[in-house]
């Protein structure tokens, strides 16, 4: 049987993002931002954390997969969705559900700032620590882990459990 065991509440969701939000619209005050939401877990993270931002944004999407099994990457990425959006010397954040090795994040950056952007900034639902293979700077930050498989809040496991509104730590 798997279990579930809880990460992070609702309502500890909420505040941070309502946080992070405000940090970045402190940070971004007359500037062009673009949001980058990563496909398709970020989804959820994304939709909450505009709608806090006090600041015009515009939003895209890109999606990227590691081919691997469910719960480890393989260190291959492939961008499976591009950007639609021009965003030559615009200020870009990435916005992502969780940074694990690092390896979709770094690829991803390169690929940003190789379309021109002005700045690229990483801000992350969960910083899992545990497994870095490449160190990447995460700006916006809302909760840090050591380790674990996480589910909920858009976080899948074979396309799962993305619907459950709080972060569990799923044991197999
Ligand atoms: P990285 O390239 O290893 O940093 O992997 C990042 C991607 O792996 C994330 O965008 C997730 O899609 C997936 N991932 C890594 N850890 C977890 C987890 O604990 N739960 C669900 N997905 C995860
Ligand atoms: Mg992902």
């Amino acid at each position: 049987m798997s279990e579930f065991i809880p990460v992070l509440a609702k309502e500890e969701i909420a505040a941070r993002v309502a946080e992070v939000a405000q940090a970045i619209s402190n940070d971004y005050r007359d500037r062009d931002l673009i949001l980058i939401g990563i496909l398709k877990g970020a989804f959820i993270f994304l939709a909450d954390l505009i709608r806090h931002l006090s600041i015009p944004v515009q939003v895209d999407f890109m999606c990227a997969s590691s081919y691997g099994s469910a719960t480890a990457s393989s260190g291959r990425i492939k961008l499976i969705k591009d950007i639609e959006l021009d965003i030559k010397n615009k200020d870009v954040i990435i916005v992502e559900d969780i940074v694990d090795t690092g390896v979709t994040l770094s690829y991803l950056v390169q690929h940003l700032q190789s379309l021109g952007a002005a700045s690229v900034r990483i801000c992350a639902l969960i910083n899992k620590l545990e497994r870095r293979k490449i160190e990447v700077d995460v700006d916006y930050i809302c909760h840090a882990v050591e380790k674990g498989f996480l589910v909920g809040y858009g976080l899948d496991y074979a396309e799962f459990y993305r619907n459950l509104p709080e972060v569990y730590h799923l044991k197999l």
